[in-house]
């Protein structure tokens, strides 16, 4: 007698669930072991329904090979609707329709209502951050002196090492914005970059004078570093997509970021209000 194998139709079904699930839960490791860092990586919503359709593409095709497949996968799907058990009819009749409308209702009813809280773009800097300042844009005198004998810049006048300083940290800075900022928020700083579509907050235009003009460096730095995470409540009607980009960067690299985004746009940071 022939070795029973397990029947084709389930082979399938089973190996359909298997891949899928690698798709989802898998794929987050890889996508972790590429990039580094500590946080899985999970496929995005679309990708996954991408590479699932494809998955059924494939399958289908694999059946369609050879009028022996086709029978396999078929055979049992249409056996059990014609033997004319009850349960086909319920399945057919009932559950099928009644999962597909529910389907069609949840797909189509509309689904986020508008925040009615108002959003606040600007919120106040955390306490702890409230009496630093860009320690590369206000140099001691020592760091002064360091960079003049490491740029061999002999007699120079201090006021000029120190713009001398600020323009390299400057440069290092668009560098690091051109890499990572300008998808979103445009290589000019305008919230144009070619994902800014993509997202209902939009990124902000630096370039507005109501934007990062209005704010002290160090919110800019605070906020390069903590991304959308640290945002109060109060700013968080809409999701905000700005990343945290204190797990791939110093602080040292972030403030060169920060002087890079103003001097991209052409803004000036707001002067923090002096005490006299
Ligand atoms: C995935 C898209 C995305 C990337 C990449 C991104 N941002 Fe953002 N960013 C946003 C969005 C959206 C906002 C607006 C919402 C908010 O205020 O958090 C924002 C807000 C900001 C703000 C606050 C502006 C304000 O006026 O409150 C700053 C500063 C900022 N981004 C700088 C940067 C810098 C610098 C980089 C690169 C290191 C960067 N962003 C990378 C999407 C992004």
């Amino acid at each position: 007698m022939q070795k029973k194998r397990i029947n084709f139709f389930w082979v399938t079904i089973i190996s359909f669930v298997i891949v899928y699930l690698f798709f989802k839960f898998g794929t987050p490791f890889i996508f972790k072991g590429i990039k580094g860092g500590d946080n899985l990586i999970p496929l995005p919503g679309t990708g996954l329904l991408m590479y699932t359709m494809l998955l059924i593409l494939a399958i289908f095709t694999y059946i369609s090979f050879s009028a022996k497949k086709f029978e396999e996968f078929y055979g049992p799907i249409v056996r059990f609707l014609r033997d004319g058990n009850r349960a086909a009819y319920w399945i057919v009749m009932i559950i099928t329709p009644l999962v597909i409308g529910f389907g069609v209702f949840s797909w189509t009813k509309p689904k986020s209502v508008s925040p009615t809280g108002i959003r606040i773009q600007h919120p106040g800097l955390p306490g702890s951050l409230g009496t630093v300042e860009n320690p590369l844009r206000h140099p001691s005198p020592e760091d002064i002196e360091k960079f003049r004998g490491e740029e061999n810049l002999g007699s120079m006048g201090e006021e000029e090492v120190k713009l001398a300083m600020i323009e390299k940290y400057t440069n290092e800075g668009r560098a690091l914005y051109q890499a990572n900022c300008h998808p979103c928020h445009g290589c000019a700083a305008d919230g144009n970059g070619p994902q800014a579509d993509g997202f209902r907050l939009r990124p902000v235009n630096f370039t507005d004078p109501g934007a990062i003009a209005t704010v002290v460096e160090t919110y800019v730095f605070w906020r390069v570093k903590e991304g959308n995470p640290s945002l109060p409540p109060e700013s968080t009607p809409w999701d905000s997509a700005m990343p945290a980009w204190k797990y791939d960067y110093s602080d040292e690299q972030i403030w060169k970021i920060a002087m890079a985004a103003y001097d991209i746009a052409h803004a000036m940071p707001r002067m923090p209000e002096e005490v006299h």
